[in-house]
């Protein structure tokens, strides 16, 4: 999604700015564009595509100024071309905004009556005219603002430049995030802490609602009813890690790679391995006195989450609703006094899990989050959270924070079986054994990278492939067909095995693989019966499974990956890993941009 950046100081701001853009790439975004105040004037270079195109840009015409706005742009009204890139301008004011002002086309309107020009199809465009309009008004660019921010439905983050005060940028928040860096003499607004990571660690998060004018000395924060609000300044965790690829081709591949560890540090983080017991660590909530969990979350962590209603309905009998938080935010779920809410999200910042959350609260359920962004408003605004320590992820494409999460509700399956008495503590011991062993086996599973990228080569000659799985592998499948169609843009679908009869199967002839997961488990006899359904199809059969399904399989022309054998309760963790490899390395194959697959964000913050 689009990133924000502002900077106030001493030094000419156009490189600070594009350097802190290049630290907000990850979250996905196809133009950029920067703006300063240069010999008194505002002035600004965009440019289509990557940020490689509008450093060209700077380089042929260098833009000074010791104050300016800078802005990744993923499309949301408008193609991403030059014109569209932010900062958008009107007379004396400059804006970069980051969401989706909803009553843009009633604001054009009135507008356009009003003599505006519109030089863009963006829906941001409005803000900078509504501005404009209160300063030609008479009106002080502050007060300009805050005129016009009242006037916005909708989500924004935005930061905006006035034209004849080089010592204010204002900034606003209602959804999307925005952070307050503060430095020596210099401040800063951005995104996210890691966007300020050169430049300060201390961050001040603004609220929804809150709006900011933001000079060198410092930084005073306003209400929507124009009243000073104190916001605590604090020191912003885990931002001065370097965005490095390391010696790895793309940030996904590195982030495959550091599984074995960020799986280990996050399972110790809950479980003592020593005396294969689970750590006293704070819950929100206690699992023996709800009687109905809802889990909310998009994309992978969606996936994530469905795993895990396996586990905690398995392990702890605790029933288990889970939604796409796009639509759990719309459908009115009855809560009773004894449900409790559990939200998963890498970022932090999803629109649509935020917008959940905020339907629970209202609801009054006790919130937890698995998040992996601690300072996020995700994890701010639950009542406590469960964090997964995997780092920064950058790729778009989710990969350890998928199994960090999985992790954690692997831990969870376990304290809450204990909490209601559905396992006993030898039960639960064995548990934490297999869980201390879910790092050795994913390393082992690194080591299946030669043949996984040689299934991948034969994959990126195809158009359609199926992902099928049963019980956890069900997910699984789905998380298969997700990663390979968002980096390799194959249709890929994901299907339960036993639904395979019940249309998929029409599909199947020999151009179409169909990748099984099947770890040999209590219902792999069921997954091998639809496997010989498609093979009497002709249909190409991809088998990841361990040594005892490649036997039990027996199924002529398949391809195998043989995975170590595992317990059964971690094998979801570990055989994320060969579907993540297939994804990466088909898409490696086709040459697509692994890291920033077209149209995807990193972090959703419109709905
Ligand atoms: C985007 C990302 C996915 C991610 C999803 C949910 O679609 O590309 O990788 O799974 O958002 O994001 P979250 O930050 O809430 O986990």
């Amino acid at each position: 999604m689009c990133g924000i950046v502002g900077i106030v100081g001493h030094n000419p701001v156009a490189p600070l700015i594009v350097d802190a853009l290049k630290r907000l790439e990850y979250r996905g975004y196809d133009s950029a564009g920067v703006a300063t105040i240069e010999d008194g004037r505002l002035a600004r270079r965009r440019a289509e595509g990557k940020l490689i195109n509008l450093e060209r840009k700077l380089a042929e015409e260098p833009l000074g100024g010791l104050i300016g706005i800078g802005h990744t742009r993923w499309a949301t009204h408008g193609v991403p071309n030059e014109v569209n890139a932010h900062p958008h301008f009107s007379e004396n004011v400059a804006i970069v905004h980051n969401g989706i002002i909803e009553n843009f086309s009633e604001l054009r309107a009135e507008l356009v009556a009003d003599g505006f020009v519109f030089a863009s199809q963006t829906d941001t465009e409005v803000v900078a005219h509504l501005i404009a309009r209160e300063l030609m008004r008479g009106a002080a660019p502050k007060d300009a603002a805050f005129a016009a921010l009242k006037r916005l439905q909708g989500a924004f983050a935005l930061a905006l430049l006035f034209r004849g005060d080089e010592d204010l940028i204002v900034g606003a928040r209602n959804g999307p995030p925005l952070a307050i860096g503060h430095g020596e003499g210099e401040m800063y607004l951005g995104s996210d802490a890691i966007a300020l990571a050169p430049f300060t660690e201390a961050i001040t998060y603004l609220e929804d609602g809150d709006w900011t004018v933001v000079r060198r000395s410092g930084a005073e924060i306003f209400d929507m009813e124009g009243r000073t609000v104190q916001r605590q300044q604090q020191q912003s965790v885990g931002t001065s890690f370097l965005v490095d690829k390391g010696n790895h081709r793309h940030f996904m591949e590195k982030e495959i790679h550091e599984q074995p560890e960020v799986i280990a540090h996050t399972l110790a983080h809950y479980l003592d391995f020593t005396n294969g017991s689970v750590k006293p660590f704070e819950t929100p909530f206690n699992f023996a006195e709800i009687d109905r969990l809802a889990i909310s979350a998009c994309g992978t962590a969606y996936l994530a989450g469905l795993i895990g209603k396996y586990w905690l309905e398995r392990y702890a009998r605790i029933p288990v609703d889970i939604d796409i938080a796009s639509e759990f935010r719309y459908r009115e779920m009855p809560l009773s006094n004894a449900s409790a809410a559990l939200f998963v999200s890498q970022s932090g910042e999803t629109a649509d899990t935020l917008a959940s959350l905020r339907y629970c609260r209202a609801e009054g359920v006790p919130i937890a989050s698995i998040v992996n962004v601690r300072d996020s408003t995700i994890a701010r605004e639950s009542d406590g959270i469960f964090p997964t320590l995997a780092g920064p992820e950058i790729g778009v494409a989710s990969t350890k924070a998928f199994t960090c999460q999985l992790s954690i509700f692997a831990s969870l399956a376990v304290r809450a079986g204990l909490e209601r008495g559905t396992l006993t503590q030898d039960e639960a011991r064995a548990m934490v054994r297999s869980l201390s062993e879910a790092p050795r086996y994913a390393s082992q599973a690194l080591r299946l990278e030669e043949r996984i990228e040689k299934i991948a080569r034969e994959l990126s000659q195809v158009r359609h492939v199926l992902y099928l799985g049963r019980d956890t592998s069900y997910p699984l499948a789905l998380e298969g067909a997700l990663k390979l169609k968002e980096i390799s843009y194959i249709h890929a679908e994901g299907y339960a095995a036993g639904e395979l009869k019940h249309g998929p199967i029409a599909l199947i002839d020999e151009t179409m693989p169909v990748i099984v997961i099947a770890p040999h488990d209590r219902i792999f006899e069921k997954t091998v019966s639809n496997m010989q359904e498609v093979a009497a199809r002709g249909g190409r059969i991809i088998l990841i499974t361990d040594e005892e399904g490649a036997a039990g399989a027996a199924l002529d022309g398949a391809e195998t990956i043989v995975m170590p054998t595992m317990p059964e309760f971690i094998a979801p963790i570990v055989y994320a890993l060969p579907i993540q490899m297939l994804a990466y390395h088909t898409a490696v194959v086709m040459g697509t941009d692994v890291d920033q697959p077209r149209n995807l964000a990193k972090s959703v913050t419109v709905e």
